[in-house]
């Protein structure tokens, strides 16, 4: 038990789909993401970002906005520092991320990781999830019942994963091209910086219109999910938002393992602030990229 079950009373569980539960379904926490998990998904948003602030300039660097911000920090010179600064930080993030989650499968066999509910691997439930969301759109059918993640939480996560293995491979061509240069033709690093431009100009439109969607702006999370950042939802989120895994952590009787206390109220307010200011940041970088890409 962590410290953050310690005011976990011994209140009882509500039964699954017992609808709208009682008062304390909504003052019940439940633990979501470790401290570790979030740590790594801030320290991304934040490089991620830090990427997007300066890979822009450089891909857009004929228009007044890049030349201006250049000119403010020091030249485009200073603009590639910190775009490979924040590129070495956000590349050990991912290496992070797989040691985690070599380390879980190997060495604490968490084979649940590689398959099954608590997995980020496709299931045929996802394609079934997916066509009755469908016909839930259009008022043909019921609302699926997700677990754990939904189809979309797998779709994000899976672009992320390919897009940074992309771009990072072909930033790290460019940057140490001469070393490259030995086993690939020279040519391959003019490909480089187009993939890498190209590649980097969807993850921007992706992340900061599809994700902050799927994950913050969609009805019933609007204008946030704070999850991220507490790393807590509450039981009636856990039953509406995520049925099949609410069910199946009262059946197996581990729900009340990880109960925890509410967020204090500085994380709270603090996952609001990093929150908003990360989705603001987006909507601005992607306004002027849309610009920036119309007026080319
Ligand atoms: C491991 C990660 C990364 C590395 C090592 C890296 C490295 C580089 C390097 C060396 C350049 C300069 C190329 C030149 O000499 O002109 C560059 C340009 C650029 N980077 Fe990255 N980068 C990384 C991740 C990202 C990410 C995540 C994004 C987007 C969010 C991004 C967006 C850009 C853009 C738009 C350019 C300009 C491309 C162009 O001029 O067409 N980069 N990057």
């Amino acid at each position: 038990m962590t410290n953050e079950n310690v005011d976990a009373a011994n209140q009882p569980v509500v039964p699954p789909n017992e609808g709208p539960a009682s008062k304390e379904s909504d003052t019940r926490y439940y633990m979501r993401f470790s401290v570790p998990q979030r740590y790594l998904h801030g320290i991304l948003a934040i490089t991620f970002v830090g990427l997007a602030l300066t890979g822009l300039p450089l891909r857009f660097s004929n228009t007044r906005v890049a030349q201006g911000f250049a000119s403010a920090v020091g030249g485009f010179g200073t603009i590639l520092f910190f775009h490979l600064f924040n590129a070495v930080v956000m590349s050990l993030v991912f290496l992070a991320h797989l040691a985690n989650v070599a380390y879980r499968v190997v060495a604490r066999k968490e084979y649940g990781l590689l398959w099954g509910p608590n997995s980020m691997i496709p299931r045929l439930k996802d394609i079934q999830d997916f066509f009755g969301n469908l016909r839930w759109f259009l008022f043909l059918g019921p609302k699926p019942k997700f677990d754990r993640y939904a189809y979309w939480d797998k779709f994000d996560y899976w672009a992320v994963f390919w897009g940074m293995a992309i771009i990072g491979f072909s930033g790290y061509a460019m940057w140490f091209a001469p070393f490259f240069a030995r086993f690939i033709p020279g040519s391959w690093l003019n490909i480089a910086l187009l993939i890498h431009g190209e590649e980097a100009l969807l993850a921007v439109g992706f992340i900061f219109t599809i994700h902050f969607f799927n994950t913050h702006l969609r009805p019933g999370n609007f204008p946030m999910d704070p999850a991220i950042f507490s790393g807590r939802l509450t039981e009636k989120e856990l039953q509406h938002k995520h049925p099949e895994e609410y069910k199946r952590l009262v059946e197996s009787g581990e729900l009340e393992k990880i109960r925890v206390a509410a967020p204090p109220v500085w994380l709270r307010n603090f996952g609001w602030v990093f929150g908003t200011a990360l989705i603001l940041g987006g909507f601005v970088l992607i306004a002027l990229t849309v610009v920036a890409f119309v007026k080319e």
